[in-house]
């Protein structure tokens, strides 16, 4: 079944020239939480994973690893550590990708070469690969029929996520991707996007669409309950409304500091840095 794509669900004029599968698939795209315990044909994942390696990737320096998690026991346990979200446990596959330098220190040194890749610019490069490689795998998934959600929590607690996945020094999970068939009546429609005024400049950088778009947008937000029954509760303020509650408040919290996010799940993150520096990675 053809889910509605961004185009249908904004009312954005599309001619039949600039439509077609790919952009279809891009556009109907929606995180799914609800899976189905079917399995993924084994050729429907190398098909998967053959788009996944397929991601342009700097230098042609490939540095990332993707870790297939298929194992029940494993994904339990990977659900709880990365902050109790049971669709991973439900999924039939949990796909990790990590930023990867360890590869690159086997090959300097299997060419007799030292290592100096440890630098704040390889750890991007090594992020960005990861991230290319999960959309890549996301798209190809969902123009499959399956379902997919990025999980963000696998940096809540790095530590304990490499002990389970036996990372070495030198990779860490920037991100996982539940895969699946989703369960029937999950879907909502895609989430409304900021106005394209406000995410997409024109030759120079620009705030002046800011207001209005970010009003808006909250005003849709809202409307559609994005956050109902899902405010972040700042500790000692009385909780709001939902009817004032939007993508603005929400983010601005999310945005703000530990002692107002103060889960256990942001523990993980506030260590984030000194973790990856005792891991092999730099920021200089
Ligand atoms: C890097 C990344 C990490 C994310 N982490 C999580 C997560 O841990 N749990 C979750 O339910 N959704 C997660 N999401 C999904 C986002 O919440 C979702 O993409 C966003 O709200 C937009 O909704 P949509 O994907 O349905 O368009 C993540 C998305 C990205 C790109």
């Amino acid at each position: 079944m053809a889910h509605r794509n961004r185009f249908m669900h904004e009312d954005i004029p599309v001619s039949d020239a600039y439509m077609n599968d790919t952009v279809h698939v891009i556009t109907a795209h929606e995180s799914v939480r609800a899976f189905e315990s079917r399995a993924i044909p084994d050729e429907m994942l190398t098909a998967i994973l053959t788009a996944a390696r397929s991601a342009p990737t700097s230098s042609n320096l490939q540095a990332y690893s993707v870790i297939v998690v298929d194992d029940e026991a494993s994904k339990s346990r990977l659900a709880v550590l990365a902050g109790e979200q049971e669709c991973i446990a439900q999924a039939p596959l949990l796909l990790v990708f990590c930023a990867d330098v360890n590869r690159l220190r086997y090959v300097a040194h299997r060419q007799g070469r030292e290592f100096g890749g440890d630098t704040l610019e390889m750890f991007l490069l090594a992020s960005v690969d990861a991230a290319l490689v999960m959309q890549n795998t996301l798209v190809a998934a969902e123009s499959l029929g399956l379902a997919t959600t990025p999980i963000g929590s696998v940096r809540d607690r790095p530590d304990l996520i490499a002990e389970e996945l036996e990372l070495p020094e030198g990779v860490y999970a920037v991100a996982g991707l539940c895969v699946g068939f989703e369960r029937a009546g999950e879907r909502r429609g895609t989430k409304p996007r900021l106005p394209e005024n406000v995410t997409i400049h024109r030759n120079k950088y620009s705030e002046d669409a800011f207001e209005a778009g970010i009003s808006d947008y909250d005003d849709t937000m809202m409307r559609r309950r994005t956050y109902a029954g899902r405010h972040i509760q700042v500790p000692g303020e009385v909780g709001q409304d939902d009817a004032e509650y939007g993508w603005a408040e929400h983010t601005a919290l999310r945005c703000s500091s530990p002692e107002v996010l103060g889960k256990p799940a942001d523990f993980g993150r506030r260590l984030l840095r000194s973790y990856l520096e005792g891991r092999g990675f730099s920021f200089d």
